[in-house]
């Protein structure tokens, strides 16, 4: 016998307030047709400001915990993935277990961007076969609307992302290691991958250390507290890792893309998504997609679209379901996961 971490359970929550392409068009130079052309965006959610990030996360928290009935009282483990905490520090971690009344449990925040639920199933299923946990919540949340710049100036990144959240409850199950694998719910393997030499290609500088009194006069005039991208090498990275890490989880695996009943990509682009799928030889079918409604959640994407995707029964227990993520640092993995 051995343990494995099965998802018990995925919730979602985004603002009410939606931002069209047509909204954007009256702030900065730019029109609807090329935000849907270059990156198949339609609208994203804005929470209305101040919003802080815990927020969006405890709401996606509660609802997981209702969905799967789980008494606050049974998670002994909780991780959050943010790029947009409340705080410079502490994380959102321990706002979310004291906003759910969770007990004294462990609260790890994990800064990988938009790599945090790949990086999180991973760091999960560590931990509950490691025997430290046995209910264990994965939150991914994200606030990012106050930072980006609508101006013009801007526009090249302001157009892409959105707020919203996600939760995972996982447990503990005992398998019996006789049966087949993929015939067993639960993780059945992670993949992940990081290259600082691409920190800069994707950033906010400041505030930071790497600044001189953490932020200057000269650093908030120009702006270096918003997203700076080059948007091209972001673009090119991200085809060539998600590939890596789809390609590697496979082999490794023994499986080939027909095996998969399901791939829920991070949703940066949809173009990024669909050069991803050629290339491996998916099925247009077997890929889900919602970035249309939401933008680019970093974190949250692929919880929110794991969420739609068993609401609109594109995703049911046994499927073999195959997570791929690409973010900032860089960073990018893969869970192989059967649902
Ligand atoms: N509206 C209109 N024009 C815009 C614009 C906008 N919102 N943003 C940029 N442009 C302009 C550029 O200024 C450029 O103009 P120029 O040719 O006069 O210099 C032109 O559009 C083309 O820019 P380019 O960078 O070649 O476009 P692209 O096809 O690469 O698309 C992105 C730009 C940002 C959509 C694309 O590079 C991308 O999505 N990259 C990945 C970003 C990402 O995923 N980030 C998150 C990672 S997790």
């Amino acid at each position: 016998m051995s343990l494995r971490t099965v998802v018990e359970g995925v919730s979602h929550y985004v603002p009410e307030r939606r931002v069209t392409n047509a909204d954007l068009t009256t702030m900065m130079d730019t029109s609807e047709q090329w935000i849907l052309d270059r990156t198949g965006i339609e609208e994203r959610r804005f929470v209305d400001q101040p919003t802080p990030t815990s927020h969006l996360a405890l709401e996606s928290a509660r609802r997981v915990l209702e969905k799967t009935k789980t008494s606050t009282e049974d998670v002994d483990f909780l991780l959050a993935a943010t790029l947009s905490p409340d705080f410079y520090f502490p994380g959102i971690g321990p706002m979310i277990q004291s906003g759910l009344g969770l007990k004294t449990i462990p609260a790890l925040d994990i800064r990988v961007q938009c790599s945090g639920l790949v990086y999180g199933l991973s760091a999960a299923d560590a931990f509950i076969r490691s025997g430290q946990s046995k209910c264990l919540l994965l939150v991914c949340a994200e606030v990012q609307s106050p930072v980006l710049d609508f101006s013009t100036r801007g526009r090249d990144t302001a157009v892409l992302f959105g707020d919203g959240a996600g939760a995972l409850l996982l447990r503990a199950e005992e398998t019996d290691d006789s049966t087949d694998l993929l015939a067993r719910r639960g993780i059945i393997d992670s993949y992940l991958g990081s290259d600082g030499q691409g920190a800069e290609v994707l950033c906010v500088r400041t505030p930071g250390t790497s600044t001189t009194g953490f932020i200057t006069q000269e650093d908030f005039d120009e702006r270096r507290w918003r997203p700076h991208m080059d948007g091209r090498q972001v673009f090119k990275n991200a085809v060539i890792r998600m590939c890596e890490a789809a390609t590697e989880i496979l082999q490794r695996n023994s499986l080939t893309p027909d095996d998969i009943a399901l791939i829920v990509p991070h949703q940066a682009n949809l173009r990024i998504n669909e050069a991803v799928r050629e290339r491996l030889g998916f099925r247009e079918e077997q890929v889900f997609n919602n970035i249309q409604k939401y933008g680019n959640t970093t974190s949250a994407t692929i919880p929110i679209a794991l969420s739609e995707a068993e609401e609109e029964g594109r995703l049911k227990r046994g499927d073999l379901l195959l997570t791929l993520a690409f973010g900032a640092g860089f960073t990018w993995g893969a869970n192989l996961v059967v649902w």
